[in-house]
């Protein structure tokens, strides 16, 4: 449960109504049901700082978990942001993810480096991983924007501006949400990216979809926000006259004989047209493998234009960390905030590449995930016993359990993705009384209901005793129990080598063998699947992974500072797709040796597995 909810703003005056300060303009279906999430409040959990880089004087954060709980835990902490970019999920439909890269197993790497020297990098061997799914309908993705955007509301300072990145799908939607929570009068700009380097197919009977919209909005036209103009180099000089402002109107520049005095303009101010490529798979040095990753040069524009030195530029949906990864070398301040593991890991070693200071937090909000959203709801089917899919009952349900006197049970579990169904309440319970339950087949006697967050169990049973329109025996379970289950940690062998007398060359950990069990499931899943697909054009090539395993360690770090509480990076390796290493945040061209090497005594060792499951073991 959260420890309590903070009030969206504005906030309510004692004795006001909260939803009198409402007025929702866009109408759709269930447009009105977020009244209840507003009325509520954002929930606050515990924050757990679970990693410490350098001393971090600006207090700049990278937060694992959803935006609205962090919104929640800033607004708590008095602290406000001077420029929000997003890019939330489009509500496209998309499922997303990431590739997955088989390292080079240390003790073979210069020879397969010698045999790979010709490969193209996409044909070292990789497997995906799911990240995250666009899985809404238009109004459930509606409702979830407006508390999202309320939430980010809350915690702008009155200065502000936000920026958010769309596109054809939903944009035009977002837009009147948009007018509805900061006001049209607080309306900058839509900025339209004109990505012109999109590889097209002919296919289609459309002209090709090049942009993406960004709106721009402030908090509060009249309290003075920063605004600054860019400008960018032209395609090609043009002349131009010279013109001065009189009695405010234009007037050209003459010389003494009359003639307009005229210039060559190389520079252009930059209007709501941004011109800047796309990352493209064969771009060598920005692509961090992140399926939606924005360029660099667009934050810059952003940054540039919306904020100075040192004001706090925040992003909730982070993914890859562009934004603070650009904020940061711009000297602002910086807030990251995402739901999935891969973002928080991506994040971090992108910024400890840049130099940059900060800590690493995580919002205990009950839910063990295993990586993200999308991983840990297609793991519940085997983590709650004899959990089937059933093909007879509607999509509400999750499926169902055999039991040997009441029969088909059908089970309800709330969708991890979709944040607004976590909790259960008494709308929620009404919802399954009055719409699930008639719709099930007569012979159904008993449902199992789980939840995340619930009001208050007794006040729920009450609920449902009093209500006498069903028969069906209700059962609720906690999920949280369940999901608890969900994280094993990986197994590794090693050993260390301490300082000879005569020769200080540091500490060493040698790793002689890593197993992780999660990551040979996934191998072995990808193996079958590509056993299945095989044909004589198409001979089944399955990954092999060596005896000692070394080849599923993508990161790791050893910390000489405590055996306990917060992680000290005191020294750092992590594995590119290439097998190069970057040591301590800077590339080199080596290969991993095996060892990970550091100062001080090492007093824990930390490894990340390919797929970024991250285990910790003491090293006496
Ligand atoms: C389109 S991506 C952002 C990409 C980013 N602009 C970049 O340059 O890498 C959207 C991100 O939102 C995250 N996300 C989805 N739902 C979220 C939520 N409720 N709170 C925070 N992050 C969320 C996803 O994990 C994903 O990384």
């Amino acid at each position: 449960m959260p420890i309590k909810y903070v009030p969206f703003i504005p906030e309510p005056i004692e004795g006001q109504a909260v939803l009198s300060n409402f007025n929702r303009i866009l109408k759709y279906k269930g447009a009105d049901d977020v009244s209840m999430t507003i009325q509520r409040g954002m929930p606050l959990y515990e924050m757990e700082k679970q990693e410490a880089i350098g001393k971090n004087a600006d207090g700049n954060m990278v937060i694992r978990g959803e935006c609205v709980s962090a919104c929640a835990y800033l607004k708590e902490q008095g602290i406000q942001v001077d420029l929000v970019y997003i890019d939330p999920p489009f509500a496209s439909g998309a499922d997303y993810a990431k590739k997955v890269y088989i390292r080079r197993n240390p003790k073979v790497a210069e020879v397969i480096a010698q045999a790979e020297q010709e490969l193209d990098i996409d044909e070292l061997k990789a497997f995906e991983e799911k990240m995250y799914g666009d899985v809404w309908d238009k109004e459930k993705y509606l409702n979830w924007m407006y508390e999202n955007l309320m939430a980010i509301k809350s915690i702008m300072s009155e200065t502000a501006s936000i920026y958010v990145h769309l596109d054809f799908h939903i944009g035009h939607y977002v837009k009147i949400l948009m007018d509805e929570i900061f006001g049209e009068e607080n309306y900058q700009n839509d900025i339209y990216w004109y990505y012109y380097n999109k590889l097209h197919g002919a296919t289609k009977k459309v002209f090709p979809r090049a942009t993406d919209m960004i709106l721009y909005y402030v908090k509060n036209r009249d309290a003075g926000f920063v605004f600054h103009h860019l400008t960018e180099e032209r395609d090609k000089p043009v002349k131009k006259l010279k013109y001065s402002f009189v009695d405010g109107h234009i007037q050209n520049n003459k010389d003494e004989n009359g003639k307009a005095i005229t210039y060559i303009s190389t520079e252009r101010q930059i209007d709501n047209v941004w011109k800047l490529s796309m990352l493209q798979p064969a771009d060598k040095e920005e692509p961090v493998g992140y399926a939606t990753q924005k360029p660099e040069t667009l934050l810059k524009r952003v940054i540039e234009a919306s904020s100075d030195e040192k004001m706090i530029v925040a992003d909730f949906f982070g993914g890859s960390g562009t934004t603070v990864s650009c904020a940061h070398r711009l000297g602002r301040k910086f807030i990251h905030c995402d739901i999935g593991l891969n973002s928080i890991q991506t994040t971090r070693d992108r910024l400890v590449a840049n130099g940059a200071e900060f800590d690493v937090l995580e919002i205990k909000d009950g839910v063990q995930l295993y990586r993200n959203p999308v991983q840990t709801m297609d793991r519940i089917e085997s983590l709650i016993p004899g959990l089937k899919n059933e093909d007879s009952l509607d999509s509400f349900w999750e499926g169902a359990v055999s039991d040997s006197k009441l029969g088909t049970i059908p089970v309800y579990v709330p969708n991890l993705m979709d944040s607004t169904s976590k909790l259960l309440d008494k709308v929620m319970m009404n919802r399954i009384i009055h719409q699930a339950i008639p719709d099930l087949d007569s012979s159904i006697k008993k449902i199992i209901v789980y939840f995340i967050d619930i009001t208050d169990e007794a006040e729920i049973q009450k609920f449902i005793k009093e209500d006498d329109s069903t028969n069906i025996e209700i059962e609720l379970r906690d999920l949280k129990a369940v999901l608890d289950d969900v994280i094993i940690g990986d197994y590794a062998e090693f050993h260390t080598e301490e300082p000879s007398d005569d020769l200080f060359d540091g500490y060493a950990i040698v790793i002689d063998k890593f197993i992780s069990d999660r990551v040979l499931s996934k191998i072995a899943e990808f193996n079958q699947k590509a056993f299945l697909n095989s044909s004589e054009k198409k001979p089944y090539k399955p990954i092999e992974i060596s005896e000692d395993g070394l080849e599923l360690i993508e990161f790791l770090s050893v910390d000489c500072t405590a055996t306990e509480g917060e992680w000290h990076s005191d020294s750092e390796i992590k594995i590119d797709k290439n097998g190069f290493i970057v040591v301590n945040g800077n590339k080199t061209k080596d290969f991993w040796d095996g060892t990970i090497r550091s100062e001080k005594k090492p007093l824990r060792l930390k490894i990340r597995n390919i797929c970024g499951d991250e285990t910790v073991w003491e090293v006496y």
